[in-house]
């Protein structure tokens, strides 16, 4: 059985390289062949206009050759014209279409090819700080990360999911110290508090207390040098101090773990590796540094050197590895972090989905790694960077007193915006209806949000613009596959055949451009795994559901049609409804038969 069909988009590229073969001399064969989706025809193809210019050649002459080639040797083509100054409209049979459609309705995994089956993904994302309250920063690494773990694994690839949560450091002395000097001050979690999900009413707590000590430290030498002590005594792993610790990193986690919940993310706390996991590897990553020749002495640290990377004034910027002090930091955690990937996982991409404000740590590590032999260059190692998130008025987003914005209030605020609209749109729905498509609606609404726009780009976080039922949104995608579920529904409580492709019947416009979306859904999952743009799929989401909506304002399914249309219909409405189903869970992003 065939289980796998190659999109049209490729077979068209493949028959015009093809034909180049046929018309270029051989230096010019293998170009590009530059096909596109076009208004004008299914696909155009420009690579005629550069390759005349450079053979000195009249651009519409040589197109005309290609086309002569495409139309003998394409059987899936149906037509080729020449048009303009020498482009080439592509139109496909709608046979080919229904042919190929036929086998992703049936096929696992809609016919898609396991493009990514050779690949080990290693994906650290997420990377919450402990002892503080999960804020809007990190709302765009969990989910751009979640919907490339999942991309990747359904193209086949293997995944190891990583999340680097900040749980060691300096930090840690003076807010342990604080706590043991004040025992009155509560915030370990109490029974009574199990919490709406994310508020983390320990670690809102702890937030505070850190803060609190943070006033302290500033103001008090005293104290300041109680802290330090404090330090060593963590480091050096005194019972009393790990203790504390150990409480603080648990309650934290267990906050994360709520919003991941709430989310509906995958990571588990098995995925957890966080900055103090790889406190026993980080000599021995010195050790092997130094043998091999990589770290320099400056003033009793271990730094590493690079030509090209710089700061202000031109002056070479340094990856401290450790410091003079004998401590380690983020770059020392790190630069075991991607030893790990590759020699214990055998990532072979290795993918940071972090913040773009650390793009000089990430080509300072990549950079060190490849020096010590670890990064080779079957190992592809990338900062997948991530812009901000800003507020309504496109500035930094803060709460009203000036603070970050927490992350479980922005959800707070999106459901209750998405409550209201679905309650305008479906007054029916009962209390508990109401409730549990408000947050299905609220959480597609903040992931669409977010994976609709490219990762680099900066946005404003909107409540009221995401959850709206028009426009470019996930509440209108949901809402287009409950149509579609219910379309289906009708069908089968009507008279008639039901889903099936007819190859052998001629399509009307609407429905060749729906049949031609359906099929480039592969396409645009390999966009997101080789871009690591999560907003490629997001945005063919869109395209297909208007696509969608325009075969349904043109063509009647249930009603007044022949048998064999009926089914074709119903067997693109099913196709379409499946395609959406798939790609919006490939976003983490639920999709509901009713809303
Ligand atoms: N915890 C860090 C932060 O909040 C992000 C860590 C990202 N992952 C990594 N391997 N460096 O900025």
């Amino acid at each position: 059985m065939v289980d796998q069909v190659r999109p049209l988009a490729d077979e068209v590229a493949a028959a015009v390289s093809a034909a180049m073969e046929q018309a270029l001399p051989a230096e010019l064969a293998s170009a590009d062949p530059l096909v596109r989706p076009s208004d004008h025809a299914d696909f155009q193809a420009n690579v005629a206009l550069s390759m005349a210019k450079r053979l000195g050649r009249n651009p519409r002459e040589l197109a005309g050759t290609l086309r002569d080639h495409l139309v003998e040797h394409a059987p899936f083509i149906g037509s080729v014209e020449v048009s303009g100054p020498g482009f080439l409209n592509i139109d496909l049979t709608d046979a080919a279409l229904l042919d190929r459609l036929a086998v992703r309705l049936t096929a696992p995994r809609l016919g898609v090819p396991a493009s990514q089956a050779d690949e080990t993904a290693v994906v650290d994302y997420s990377a919450p700080n402990v002892a503080k309250e999960m804020h809007v920063g990190h709302l765009r690494s969990t989910l751009i990360g979640d919907a490339l773990v999942r991309v990747l694994g359904f193209l086949g690839a293997r995944v190891v999911r990583q999340n680097h949560i900040g749980d060691w450091g300096t930090q840690f002395g003076m807010l342990i110290q604080y706590i043991l000097e004040h025992p009155e001050a509560s915030w370990r979690s109490k029974d009574e508090d199990v919490m709406r999900a994310g508020t983390g009413g320990a670690v809102s707590a702890l937030d505070e207390l850190y803060r609190t000590a943070r006033a302290v430290f500033d103001a008090d030498p005293a104290f300041k040098e109680r802290s330090q002590r404090r330090v060593v005594a963590l480091q050096g792993g005194d019972a009393e101090t790990i203790a504390i610790w150990k409480e603080i990193v648990a309650e934290s986690e267990t906050a994360f773990q709520q919003i991941y919940e709430r989310l509906g993310v995958l990571l588990t706390p098995e995925d957890t590796a966080g900055e103090s996991f790889y406190n026993p590897w980080l000599n021995d990553v010195v050790d092997e540094l130094t043998e091999k020749g990589i770290l320099e002495d400056s003033e009793g640290a271990k730094v590493v050197f690079f030509d090209d990377i710089k700061g202000p004034e031109d002056r070479p910027v340094p990856m401290l590895v450790r410091k003079s002090d004998g401590g380690f930091g983020y770059a020392a955690t790190d630069l075991a972090t991607i030893r790990r990937s590759i020699r214990d996982y055998g990532g072979t991409r290795l993918i940071y989905v972090v913040d773009a404000r650390q793009s000089q740590h990430f080509a300072m590590l990549f950079r060190t790694a490849r020096r010590a032999g670890w990064l080779t260059d079957s190992i592809e190692a990338v900062h997948a960077a991530n812009g901000t998130i800003n507020g309504p008025d496109g500035r930094p987003f803060k709460t009203r007193a000036g603070g970050t914005v927490r992350l479980a209030d922005l959800l707070d605020d999106a459901l209750a915006a998405a409550r209201q609209v679905v309650a305008e749109k479906d007054p029916g729905l009962d209390q508990d209806e109401l409730a549990e498509v408000a947050r299905i609606a609220s959480i597609g609404a903040v992931k669409y949000a977010e994976l609709s726009t490219s990762r680099t780009r900066d946005y404003s976080f909107d409540a009221a613009r995401m959850v709206s039922f028009n426009g470019q949104t996930g509440v209108y995608l949901q809402y287009t596959h409950t149509r579609i579920a219910s379309i289906l529904r009708r069908a089968e409580d009507g008279e008639g055949p039901g889903a099936a492709f007819h190859p052998e019947l001629a399509l009307e416009p609407a429905e060749h451009a729906l049949g031609l979306a359906l099929d480039g859904f592969g396409r645009a999952l390999t966009e997101v795994a080789t871009t690591l743009e999560p907003h490629q799929l997001a945005g063919y989401l869109y395209g297909l559901a208007k696509a969608f909506t325009t075969f349904y304002e043109s063509c009647p399914v249930l009603k007044g049609v022949a048998p064999e249309v009926r089914a074709n219909r119903l067997a693109l409405c099913e196709l379409t409804r499946a395609t959406l189903a798939q790609g919006l869970d490939l976003l983490g992003i639920a999709a509901p038969d009713r809303m």
